[in-house]
């Protein structure tokens, strides 16, 4: 079980976390912030859980990890512009990818948008979502799952996924410092972005799959006629390319896959 008193002696934050919500299983972190009320969750409230039943990833995906074995969690985040959201979520990719390298000893990468890999596995799944009141935004919910002492996976996930634990050749870790450590650093990511301070989008590039190189994409499903360039994210979190025809082109959140085959 997830030591709340273990990981409250490890915090160092000032805000991030400091209103910390454990249940022991619930259906989805997400859900459960979504669900409630505006007056319930603050700026930087975290929901975790060590069973999740109905965990969601991307476009309805389910999202299933053994309980208690890895961190599962999402932030509520009530931030005064909506713009650059998606920055967030590569902002809390960023310091996964660098919490994670620290306990490891390996570099780890962000894959575009949301996803944090480790040599062509996925280690851990980030979902924002955004929570309205009439058209006014009243939250950002970042849920995060990141597979930290799962030994193995069903399939066919088996093939794509893997765990802190498969990393370190078969080694556990507390949850409680690595949670810590993250958010530690999601919170100085934070005031980057709220300053739209550009050090920020040049440290979430530098981790990006693709990053300055020739890519593959498809866009909307469809396979983009011939190599662009990967120039990086822009201060939107869109992908911003360079075509074979010499044009610049971004593309949004949802419409891109990327490849470096
Ligand atoms: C993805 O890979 O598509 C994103 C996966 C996100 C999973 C996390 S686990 C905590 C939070 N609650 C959910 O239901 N989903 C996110």
């Amino acid at each position: 079980m997830f030591d709340e008193k273990a990981f409250e002696n490890r915090l160092t934050t000032s805000w991030l976390g400091q209103d910390f919500i454990y249940v022991e299983q619930l259906d989805s972190t997400n859900s459960y912030l979504r669900r409630a009320e505006s007056d319930k969750v603050g700026h930087g409230t975290i929901c975790l859980t060590d069973h999740q039943t109905h965990g969601r990833g991307r476009y309805e995906r389910k999202w299933v990890t053994r309980p208690s074995a890895n961190l599962t969690f999402t932030i509520a985040f009530k931030p005064s512009r909506v713009a650059g959201l998606h920055v967030l979520t590569l902002a809390s990719a960023l310091a996964i990818t660098e919490t994670v390298d620290q306990c490891l000893d390996v570099e780890c990468d962000i894959k575009w948008p949301n996803d944090i890999y480790y040599k062509n596995k996925k280690l851990g799944g980030i979902l924002t979502e955004s929570v309205f009141t009439g058209n006014q935004i009243d939250r950002v919910l970042v849920g995060i799952g990141l597979n930290v002492n799962q030994e193995k996976f069903s399939e066919p996930i088996d093939q794509t996924a893997t765990s802190m634990y498969q990393i370190a050749g078969g080694k556990s870790f507390k949850r409680e410092p690595i949670l810590a450590g993250v958010l530690q650093r999601i919170e100085h990511f934070y005031s980057q972005w709220q300053r739209f301070d550009v050090k920020l989008l040049k440290a979430i590039n530098r981790r990006i799959i693709g990053y300055g190189e020739w890519v593959s994409l498809q866009v909307g499903g469809e396979r983009y006629d011939g190599k662009c360039k990967f120039l990086g994210i822009n201060e939107e979190g869109a992908l911003v390319v360079l075509t074979s025809n010499d044009e610049i082109k971004t593309f949004s959140y949802e419409q891109v896959h990327i490849t470096t085959d």
